[in-house]
């Protein structure tokens, strides 16, 4: 640990595991306080231990990030417990693999709501909470966590991929309104060793399509909380509205 998010109060959505925990306990490692959400996790209570076993102040929610009621008493037990945030990532999301004819709009409601209006929500409520801050607090750092195929587009994933080309244009679009005082950015990473991508969630055949990258493996989750640090620390004081491909090259720009 070298302490460079020492003092700071960060959130993680969907914190509970997968990328989102790496994300926390990196934060937590560089002397962040952390609060993590999920969505009724088991993993939840195993993950708060961890943050706390590093020293960090934390806190578990289970709020459906979704939900503008659930959102706003997080953020409200957040001020309550660790204070304002200065670093909030609003990494939840759900994938539903299937083919458009077999898409209902219930189903593509579902993923735009966790995804797109999820990011919305958290971004809006922790922009109110680090602009009450003092005038003299760093710029406040808003997080948000795309996917390359908001890019490269995936066949049978129409409203995730969607969803993350949504993430990609609030970004930028927050990263103008709220400059000089939060900075906003996004990470899109490329296939990632989670819940996620297990074969429970996605087929075969788009599990082969992912190790088509140059570096033709799988993330850990680790090597993204990496980005996560760096967009939250003073590194990076002079970035806001950019999107960090940690994808394994499989998109290049
Ligand atoms: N795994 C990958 O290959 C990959 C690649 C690109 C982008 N991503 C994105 O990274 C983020 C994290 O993905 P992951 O692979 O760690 O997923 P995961 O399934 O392992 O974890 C998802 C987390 O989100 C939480 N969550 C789900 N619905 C929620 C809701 N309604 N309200 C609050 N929390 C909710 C879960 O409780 C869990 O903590 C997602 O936005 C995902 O789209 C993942």
């Amino acid at each position: 640990m070298s302490g460079t998010l020492s003092g700071r109060i960060a959130l993680v959505t969907g914190g509970s595991r997968g990328i989102g925990r790496a994300i926390a306990l990196a934060f937590a490692g560089e002397g962040a306080d952390v609060a993590i959400c999920h969505r009724n996790d088991p993993q939840a209570g195993g993950t708060l231990g961890e943050l706390r076993a590093t020293g960090a102040r934390a806190i578990a929610v289970d709020a459906d990030i979704s939900s503008e009621k659930d959102t706003a008493a997080l953020f409200r037990t957040i001020g309550d417990t660790l204070g304002p945030l200065d670093i909030a990532v609003a990494n939840a999301g759900i994938l539903r693999e299937a083919p458009l004819l077999e898409t209902s709009a219930a189903d593509f409601d579902a993923v735009i709501s966790v995804n797109l209006r999820g990011t919305f929500l958290t971004a809006r409520e922790a922009a109110r909470m680090m602009l009450s801050r003092p005038h003299a607090a760093p710029a406040g750092r808003i997080i948000t966590i795309a996917s390359d195929l908001a890019f490269l587009g995936r066949e049978r994933m129409a409203a995730y991929c969607a969803s993350k080309g949504g993430i990609l244009s609030l970004t930028r679009s927050l990263a103008r309104e709220l400059a000089p005082g939060i900075l906003v950015n996004a990470i899109a990473p490329g296939p990632v060793d989670t819940d996620m991508t297990s074969p429970g969630t996605m087929s075969a055949e788009a599990l082969a399509q992912d190790l088509a990258t140059p570096l033709a493996r799988f993330a850990r989750p680790e090597e993204i909380a990496a980005v996560a640090v760096f967009l939250a620390g003073e590194g990076s004081s002079f970035v806001t509205g950019q999107c960090y491909g940690a994808n394994g090259g499989s998109t290049m720009y």
